[in-house]
């Protein structure tokens, strides 16, 4: 187990019987990440890469220096590394950068696992260009297997979308290996990051992935930043989607030249705070370890579903944890009802589809309740879960029908 002080997150110290399990939405920030913010705006807050003056200098370096701090965090170049508002923003991005090689009848493969922001620009993408989404069938464990991908990758495919570890069940797909086979036919593999990066050792060059989207917010961040990684020659090689000041080379009358990646896609003034006070974040982890961090939180997700699997009013979606996230409903029970019993107890969940309403309508339901833990829950945190759940169920008998 992990040993993380309560301590370090105000948001747990300021309210003292608060269980958060709910980091897939987002996670707790520590105090350095807050400091960080403070220092940002109280010591050098001005503008990056326009001013000549002292302060200017400083707020771009430290500001820079995330990409060699994230860099090493993925194992890629600081080139490589695009400033982005998060996740959400990063594959938007994308979708509109990359539609310039889709053409009619071409094949983009998507799953009912990917979140809405990774599945609807390129439902997008296909409706404007005539091409055709194409679904990878989960297997009887809902997981995305290399035998189910084959059968959907033909020479048509452009685009795989890999949702690398999924936000409602918590399954991880075998990227590396339907990465391979994607590049042998020449299609370009985008993962959704999101809820892998901030809890497991991501290396973009084992992966071979050629785009790999996050959110600072998940991982002990500031909201409203993150990462899109693209290997060089093709991110370069990409015309931007949004223009504006910071981005471009020269301006005339009737054309404009870019700057070369990663800058050109990263017009307008940022959020400067937020991504300087990522660094700190990533420091954290990276000083547990990325591998720790992983097997506390699927330690945690294992003894929940050990301890209520063989309830009969549970259904039980994550049947065996891959990561730190338990999925379930008590049957005949609203997610929401069930969340409520919990909060009541100060525990935090989420209850709902979670932003990624296919794989709800492909469980069968109308939502689901979520636990997702992370470093700074606790085995006691865990037990405390396990009796509120079983409370509920107790609590909710006599109104199922
Ligand atoms: N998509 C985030 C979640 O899974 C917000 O809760």
């Amino acid at each position: 187990m992990l040993e993380v002080k309560r301590a370090d997150f105000p948001v747990l110290v300021n309210n003292e019987k608060m269980i958060y399990m709910d980091s897939a939405a987002t996670s707790l920030k520590p105090q350095i990440v807050i400091d960080k913010i403070n220092e940002y705006y109280t010591k050098y807050g001005v503008n990056i890469h326009r001013g000549v003056y002292d302060l200017s200098s400083k707020a771009t370096d430290e500001y820079e220096e995330l990409r060699t701090v994230v860099a090493k965090f993925i194992n890629c170049k600081p080139r490589e590394v695009v400033y982005t508002k998060g996740t959400t923003n990063g594959l938007n991005m994308l979708a509109q950068i990359l539609k310039a090689n889709i053409h009619e009848g071409d094949e983009i493969i998507v799953s009912q696992l990917d979140h809405h922001s990774l599945v609807m620009p390129w439902q997008n993408v296909a409706k404007e260009k005539g091409a055709k989404l194409v679904f990878i069938e989960l297997n009887e464990k809902n997981q995305i297997t290399i035998e189910n991908f084959k059968k959907v990758l033909t020479k048509k495919t452009k685009i795989v979308n890999l949702t690398y570890v999924s936000n409602v069940l918590g399954v991880v797909a075998p990227v590396k290996e339907i990465t391979k086979l994607a590049h042998e036919i020449g299609a370009i593999v985008i993962c959704d990051g999101a809820q892998a990066v901030p809890h497991m050792k991501v290396d973009v060059q084992d992966l071979d992935v050629d785009f790999l989207a996050f959110s600072g917010h998940k991982m002990l961040g500031p909201t409203g930043c993150g990462i899109l990684y693209g290997k060089y020659d093709l991110l370069n090689s990409l015309e931007p989607e949004e223009f504006g000041g910071d981005m471009n080379d020269g301006v005339e009358m009737y054309d404009s030249t870019f700057k070369d990646a990663p800058e050109k896609f990263e017009a307008g003034t940022p959020n400067i705070a937020g991504l300087i006070a990522l660094k700190p974040a990533i420091e954290y982890l990276s000083k547990l370890g990325m591998e720790n961090v992983h097997n506390h939180s699927l330690s945690l997700a294992k003894y929940v579903v050990e301890n209520i699997k063989n309830n009969d009013m549970i259904e039980l979606y994550t049947k065996e944890p891959e990561s730190g996230i338990v999925t379930f409903n008590i049957k005949g029970i609203h997610p929401h009802d069930t969340a409520t019993f919990l909060a009541a107890q100060n525990i935090c969940v989420r209850a709902g589809h979670h932003c990624a309403q296919l794989i709800t309508h492909h469980l069968g339901c109308m939502g689901t309740v979520r636990a997702s833990f992370y470093i700074y829950n606790t085995i006691e945190e865990a037990q405390a879960l396990v009796a509120a759940i079983n409370g509920a169920c107790e609590y909710f008998k006599e109104w199922i029908i």
